[in-house]
């Protein structure tokens, strides 16, 4: 990012709850733990991890941005206590209905909560403007989930929490310009980056888990038919992987 800062944070952090047997894992499609916060840290520890990450994220980001993050309902009070310890308010807390409910023994979960905290007092984009724009929103956010039927399904076989690009699309029009820089330091499986590209805004993504990251590559290739290239030697991906195969490569 160099000096440039994010207007907006997008993303979802892990939630400390394993994989397994929380997430998915009843059905056919299998997928590894994530490397942190997948059920091995204790409460304290999983609110330190929250508030590092949320520090580092303000540090790369203006003054009035707008910090969206994903969590599930078991975990209120830790990304609240993170929340508080890092940004200057809690703008709102939206739901996200699913439709359908996923794992669950009594009440099968049908919804995540998607915290919007602001960094600064500097009043944000809103595009929404109680409808102004044409653009009726409220904090209950209406998107199948990869539990529904139809093509959501599939996206449960290249990660296991994806999100619909759809409602990330929406959340980056709403206190987003065109060309605005978006930050998702929990890349995954890439759904904010290609909902950034679909509104022509910009998004820098970390990730750790390299199989995610070759997962969004070809994803975001897909899609846009744009080729990823590599920033120190300017090599397409595609080049790399030729390279890979042909045993041709040092790194
Ligand atoms: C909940 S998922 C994000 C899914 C994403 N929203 C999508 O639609 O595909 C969280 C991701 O964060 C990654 N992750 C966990 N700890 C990380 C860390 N310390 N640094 C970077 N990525 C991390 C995991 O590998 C996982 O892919």
């Amino acid at each position: 990012m160099q000096t440039q800062k994010a207007k907006m944070v997008l993303q979802d952090p892990p939630f400390n709850v394993a994989i397994n047997g929380h997430v998915c894992g009843s059905g056919k499609t299998k997928h590894k733990e994530f490397a942190f916060a997948s059920g091995e840290m204790t409460d304290d520890q999983f609110i330190k991890f929250l508030e590092t990450n949320f520090r580092l994220c303000a540090s790369f980001s203006q003054e009035g941005s707008l910090h969206y993050n994903f969590m599930d309902w078991r975990h209120i009070l830790h990304i609240s206590v993170a929340g508080k310890n890092v940004f200057d308010s809690l703008i709102n807390l939206c739901v996200w209905n699913k439709g359908t409910g996923g794992m669950g023994s009594c009440y099968r979960s049908a919804h995540e909560l998607c915290f919007i905290f602001k960094k600064g007092n500097k009043s944000h984009t809103n595009n929404v403007e109680l409808g102004k724009n044409g653009r009726y929103r409220t904090n209950v956010w209406n998107y199948p989930g990869v539990n529904s039927f139809g093509r959501h399904r599939q996206d449960l076989k290249m990660h296991p929490t994806v999100k619909p690009v759809e409602m990330l699309y929406d959340a980056i029009l709403d206190v987003t310009k065109r060309g605005d820089l978006v930050l998702d330091s929990f890349l995954g499986s890439g759904s904010s980056l290609i909902a950034a590209e679909k509104a022509h805004r910009i998004c820098y993504g970390i990730e750790c888990e390299m199989l995610y990251i070759d997962t969004t590559i070809r994803r975001f290739q897909n899609i846009f038919k744009i080729d990823a290239v590599r920033e120190k030697d300017g090599k397409t991906y595609n080049q790399l992987l030729e390279e890979l195969k042909s045993g041709d490569t040092h790194d």
